[in-house]
């Protein structure tokens, strides 16, 4: 079974609390977004492996490790997934980055792919996929099955709030992923927003609503 891992460094949850907090403007709600996705990125890489390999110095030679195996590839799942994209890619400047589009369809309550468009070489790559919000965990759990079906074998998620019953359906559906959080919120409400949560963090991303 996949693992929650939240990330409960002092530096993530005093951003966090700004995020969350209604008075902050879009401006500064992007920023520190971007700034909690680098945080994690930090800790998300955690168990790269690393392989040797021979320098000089000004001094003298010697061997040193660099970043070793797969590739990386970052996945935002539109539109709020955006947000995470930019700090994540300060620390991991040469990863690719996909993009996956899901809307629910009215009549079936399915997700429905409208948009794809990702990295030739997938199944190569460590994705991160990346989400603000895990609610219901419905888009997370069908862009996944999008991306295995397109053959992604080493998927990690990365949300900065969910609520339980989000972590569940995704592990449900997708036992292989772990997931990655800047905190497990108390549950969702009857509108499936996260609660306490931060409210929508699409239209807070970019100024909408
Ligand atoms: N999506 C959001 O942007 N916020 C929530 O609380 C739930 C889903």
């Amino acid at each position: 079974m996949g693992k929650v891992i939240v990330l409960d460094h002092p530096l993530i949850k005093h951003k966090l609390t700004y995020i969350r907090d209604k008075n902050t403007g879009s401006k500064e709600f992007r920023e520190l977004v971007s700034e909690v996705a680098m945080l994690m990125a930090y800790e998300v890489t955690r168990d790269m492996e690393l392989e040797e390999v021979e320098i000089e110095t000004p001094i003298t030679k010697m061997k040193s490790e660099v970043i070793a195996g797969k590739k990386v590839g970052i996945v935002p799942i539109l539109r709020a997934g955006l947000g995470m994209v930019d700090g994540m890619l300060s620390l991991l400047p040469a990863a690719k980055v996909g993009h996956i589009g899901l809307y629910r369809d009215p009549e079936t309550l399915k997700p429905v792919e409208y948009y794809c468009k990702l990295p030739q070489d997938i199944e190569e790559r460590k994705l991160i996929v990346v989400d603000p919000m895990l609610a219901t965990g419905g888009s997370a759990s069908a862009a996944i099955t999008f991306l295995k079906q397109r053959g992604a074998n080493n998927i990690k998620l990365v949300c900065l709030i969910a609520a339980p019953e989000g972590a569940e359906a995704v592990h449900k559906a997708h036992p292989d992923v772990d997931i990655y959080l800047a905190n497990m919120d108390e549950n969702l409400n009857e509108d499936a927003y996260i609660v306490p949560g931060l409210g929508d963090a699409g239209d807070r991303l970019f100024g909408t609503k």
